[in-house]
């Protein structure tokens, strides 16, 4: 690694598991300092283990992201502890399965909290950290969900349309105040969300069961597989970068190739 992040202060969320892990840990290999938070804490602990040992610096916070004083508690642990905050990754996230019928209203509230409102609060109170030092840089974790349709997701896309609408307004009231916010929508990375949507009859899981459903998803994408964790850490290492400096309000789509006209 090339110290991409050297002498960053980023917040990873959704750090216990998946793309926020691997963004965590890649984030970490290069250069930044990680404030990994999670409603997990056994594993946001276990993610903060790994980055030690592979030389890197990090700390974990548990948190419940959807509650905002929870979530503040985060950016405040990293300006107490770290004096700054760079980068915020929102990248926590629970799967949503059903459609508009099915869906209760306990389901779409519950949906909708962590995957949106979550994402909201978890960089809210980290804008006026970044204002005052004047730069930052926000990713939010949105979804090709929230742009192409995909069958038995409806909270799930829903929320993630929000994210890239939320992405869009925030990155126009703070570009002026030197504050890029993006988002990242990728397609099918297996990890535990993705396993728990098709379980649920999201995606192709409905028609052909997890394995059957995923290998047959795979075959729909013109790059003839799914995504790894890694691939989603490089681009999110990208926005956090200073690389991507003049880049703002953009949705950075990762997917295969699967939503190519
Ligand atoms: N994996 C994919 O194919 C895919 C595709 C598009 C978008 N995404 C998005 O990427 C993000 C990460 O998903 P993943 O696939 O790595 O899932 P994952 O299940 O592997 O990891 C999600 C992490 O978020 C944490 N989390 C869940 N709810 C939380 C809450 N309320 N507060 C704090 N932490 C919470 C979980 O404990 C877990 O560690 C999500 O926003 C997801 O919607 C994933």
């Amino acid at each position: 690694m090339s110290g991409r992040l050297e002498d960053k202060i980023a917040i990873v969320t959704g750090a216990g598991s998946g793309l926020g892990q691997a963004s965590a840990k890649m984030f970490a290999a290069e250069g930044a300092t990680v404030v990994c938070a999670d409603v997990n804490g056994d594993a946001v602990t276990a993610t903060v283990k790994d980055i030690a040992a592979a030389g890197g610096t990090a700390t974990a916070v548990q948190a419940e992201l959807s509650h905002e004083d929870e979530a503040r508690h985060v950016t405040d642990v990293a300006v107490e502890r770290y004096g700054r905050v760079d980068v915020v990754y929102a990248c926590a996230g629970i799967a949503g399965a059903g459609t508009a019928a099915d869906t209760s209203m306990e389901d779409w509230a519950h949906v909708i909290a962590v995957n949106l409102t979550s994402k909201w609060l978890s960089f809210k109170h980290t804008l006026p950290v970044m204002v005052a030092q004047g730069r930052g840089s926000v990713i939010v974790q949105a979804s090709i969900g929230g742009i192409v349709g995909v069958p038995g997701i409806f909270p799930y896309a829903a929320a993630k349309g929000g994210c890239i609408a939320m992405v869009k307004q925030a990155a126009v009231d703070y570009g002026p105040l030197g504050v890029r916010v993006n988002a990242i929508a990728p397609g099918n990375i297996p990890t535990p969300l993705v396993y728990e949507s098709y379980r649920n009859g999201g995606g192709m899981g409905a028609a052909y069961g997890v394995e059957e459903g995923l290998r047959r998803a795979a075959e729909r994408f013109p790059l003839g597989r799914l995504g790894t964790p890694e691939e989603n850490a490089y681009l999110a290492t990208y926005i956090a970068s200073d690389e991507s400096s003049w880049t703002t309000g953009h949705v950075f789509v990762i997917d295969g190739g699967v939503t190519v006209p």
